[in-house]
């Protein structure tokens, strides 16, 4: 087997590590933003196969990295429940929000027919990509996906959706527990497709303490984990729960993942020792990529001189922002490929 990635986040350790970024696929490059501007809305491109292969193999084809993500968005999931949904201009996701009585009729059969596009683009990918490349599928955690659902866009602290689940526990564990089964049947179907892998967002699981933490993100994770296992019992699934601070120890184990993604805030020490239960994917600072020179070098040294000995999938901390010039991700890859032990 010669994808690299994929080895590593069986375990395997590669030194230089394998290389891929999240949002690799997005507005810092040009030929993103022409497909994009060609493509008419946001949604189309998720749900054009045509467009969305292309845009996936964009950053492949640029930097030839060890990975790619299939190019979609983790809110197609409530999309196909039936909650609308569109992208504004400099605002993101716009929903409506979901109320008490919405979520007692969400009914979750029928949410793979709708992303039925969403695996004919994972199908063309897995022919179209060098057969080095893993190919990544992906979801949004149930928490995370919920928190856009009941604001209706996103927020600085998730605090509608705080509030909601305190207020509702009930009602809050049918909402999650709904999107659990949709997401695992999404991810089922993405590794039906030919997926390599896939990874789980939870981008927002840095806002809850301890105990929400395990009610909210580790259970209906391990829950995802388990459906999808019941089907694909190698499936090779990355977990990333950014924020999650002292909480990222037991992760691991708790949900069934076998590879834990980790935010840019995560202490390369306390980093090596999740190392002894698996991967790690992760987790240069985004920013450190837009400054470039020093402030890029130090902290692409600091993450292989740490990590490089056991198993790693170098990547960002979170997505590549707009504002990243591509010389500098040409500069990280450099260094990565060119590190010697
Ligand atoms: O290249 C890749 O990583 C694959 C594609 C991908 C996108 N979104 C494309 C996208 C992936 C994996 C996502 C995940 C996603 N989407 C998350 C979890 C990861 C994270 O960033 O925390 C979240 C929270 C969303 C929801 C979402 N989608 C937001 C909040 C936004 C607006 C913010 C922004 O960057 O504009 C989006 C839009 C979005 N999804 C864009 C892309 C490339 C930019 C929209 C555009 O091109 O106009």
């Amino acid at each position: 087997m010669v994808r690299k990635a994929l080895r590593v986040m069986r375990g395997e350790t590669i030194f230089p590590p394998p290389i891929w970024m999240m949002r690799q696929a997005g507005r810092y490059l040009p030929e993103y933003r022409e497909t994009r501007r060609t493509a008419g809305s946001f949604l189309d491109l998720c749900y054009t196969p045509e467009l969305a292969v292309e845009v996936t193999l964009q950053p492949i084809r640029r930097f030839g990295f060890d990975a790619a993500i299939l190019f979609s968005d983790i809110l197609v999931v409530p999309h196909a429940l039936g909650r609308d949904l569109r992208f504004e201009e400099g605002r993101g996701p716009v929903m409506t929000p979901i109320e008490a009585k919405d979520i007692l009729r969400l009914e979750t059969d029928g949410t793979t027919k709708q992303l039925e596009p969403v695996y004919e683009t994972v199908r063309r990918l897995r022919a179209e990509l060098p057969d080095e490349t893993t190919l990544l599928g992906f979801c949004g955690a149930p928490w995370t996906v919920a928190t856009y659902m009941i604001a209706g866009h996103g927020t600085p602290d998730q605090a509608p959706a705080r509030l909601f689940a305190y207020r509702h526990p009930d009602i809050f564990d049918k909402l999650l527990g709904d999107l659990a089964e949709a997401s695992a049947d999404h991810l089922i179907a993405q590794l039906d497709a030919g997926a390599d892998a896939v990874q789980i967002f939870d981008s927002w699981s840095g806002v809850l303490d301890e105990h929400s933490f395990e009610r909210f993100c580790v259970k209906p994770v391990a829950r995802i984990v388990e459906k999808v296992r019941a089907i694909h019992p190698e499936a090779v699934i990355v977990g990333f729960p950014k924020g999650a601070g002292a909480l990222y120890a037991g992760y691991r184990e708790r949900t069934g993942v076998n590879v834990l993604g980790l935010d840019w805030t995560v202490p390369l020490s306390f980093a090596a020792g999740l190392q002894g239960q698996g991967a790690v994917q992760g987790n240069l600072d985004p920013l450190r990529l837009v400054a470039g020179g020093a402030a890029l070098d130090e902290g692409v040294e600091a993450i292989l001189e740490n990590l490089g000995g056991g198993p790693l999938i170098f990547n960002l901390g979170h997505g590549i922002t707009p504002e990243a010039p591509i010389s500098h991700v040409e500069r990280m890859i450099e260094r990565v490929r060119g590190a010697r032990i």
